[in-house]
């Protein structure tokens, strides 16, 4: 029988922060490290993707093997045979699939997406056309290889609804062509979570954390000195309330510490808010965050400096082209089911 999938890629516009780590990077590496041999592990890295909003494109190679550097670093076992590390640019069929699947998707159900309008918001002119139709080329990174399993951050929810409607839409027309992912409900379930990971700014705690957005006290990147990373926490802001207690409406600031701190120290977050209910020292609780903070990136980056990069490169090489394998039998499924090769 046929592995499942799970699949998870970061686009690598820009450094990673604590937001994607938390978010994305830590669920599925837990999960390869757990369930790697029952099931296969897809994480790559969507270059292509990458510059939907613009890049110093004189970086962007190098910003995506550092990238790739650090899903490594944070522990994602890439001498399992089971685990796959690619670039979707080096995957043309994503490309081709993506073309193909525009024409099932909707101009009405691409602009109420939630990422196009907060991303578009503000920017009248050169908003572009790549931007638009980012979810038809996730969809078609999802869909190519079958996977059911997608680990990804709570703003990318509504992209991964978008893809289920796609290939059903699709199976509707042509027959069983593609596997569904899995509901969102029970995408959390498989991550060990009750709801989507949203990790947000330590300055503006009503707004997430992000790549895309200049907000350098707000965002902790993973190249962040512990101590640099720590002060952030430090001066993160709270409220004039005076007790802590785990409340997104009224307290979004003191619950974000919360949340990071559960992540990071991977205890339950019920136990962590029993333990800090009703304190009213904010300054212990942004010491142990800051702690839990520091002693994530020191590993991190001690890890990083150890990856071996020839591995790494030889790793992306014979996944390349196992991937290509398989998605090319992909795309010949979809070219046959809309006409474009003989059947
Ligand atoms: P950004 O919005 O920072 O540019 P991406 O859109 O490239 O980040 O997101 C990469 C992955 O990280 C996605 O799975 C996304 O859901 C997750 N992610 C991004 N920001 C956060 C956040 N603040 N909290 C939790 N997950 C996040
Ligand atoms: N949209 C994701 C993000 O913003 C990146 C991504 C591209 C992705 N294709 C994907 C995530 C497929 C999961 C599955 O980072």
């Amino acid at each position: 029988m046929a592995k499942d999938i799970v699949l998870t890629g970061l686009r690598t516009n820009a450094e990673y922060h604590l937001g994607n780590y938390l978010g994305a990077i830590l669920p599925i590496v837990e999960r390869a490290n757990t369930l790697a041999g029952e099931y296969q592990i897809n994480m790559f890295a969507p270059d292509l993707h990458s510059f939907t909003t613009p890049v110093d494109h004189a970086k962007l190679y190098a910003q995506t093997m550092h990238n790739l550097g650090l899903f490594v670093a944070a522990g994602l076992p890439i001498t399992h045979n089971d685990v796959f590390i690619y670039r979707q640019s080096c995957i043309p069929a994503h490309s081709e699939l993506s073309q193909i699947l525009q024409n099932f998707a909707y101009y009405g159900e691409l602009s109420r997406m939630i990422q196009f309008k907060d991303k578009s918001v503000n920017k009248s002119d050169n908003i572009s056309a790549g931007l638009f139709t980012y979810p038809v080329l996730m969809a078609a990174d999802i869909l190519l290889h079958r996977a059911k399993w997608v680990p990804v951050g709570d703003d990318q929810t509504q992209h991964l609804e978008f893809a289920r409607d796609l290939a059903q839409r699709i199976n509707n027309k042509f027959g069983e062509i593609f596997v569904i992912p899995e509901p969102v409900a029970k995408q959390h379930d498989f991550v060990g979570k009750t709801q989507g990971t949203r990790i947000r700014s330590l300055r503006n705690p009503e707004n997430k954390m992000s790549k895309s957005v200049e907000d350098p006290a707000g965002t902790i990147q993973l190249s962040d000195s512990p101590l640099e990373a720590a002060k952030k926490v430090m001066s993160a802001t709270t409220d004039s309330v005076g007790i802590i207690n785990f409340d997104w409406q009224t307290q979004p600031g003191i619950t974000n510490l919360l949340q990071i701190l559960a992540l990071l120290t991977n205890r339950p977050q019920d136990e962590v808010n029993t333990q800090w209910h009703g304190k009213s020292s904010y300054g212990d609780l942004k010491k142990a965050v800051a702690e839990a903070v520091s002693d994530a990136l020191d590993k991190l980056q001690t890890n990083l400096a150890k990856v071996d990069n020839q591995a790494l490169i030889d790793k992306l090489e014979s996944s390349e082209k196992a991937m290509n394998d398989i998605a090319n039998l992909q795309l010949l499924k979809v070219q046959q089911a809309v006409g474009l090769r003989p059947v």
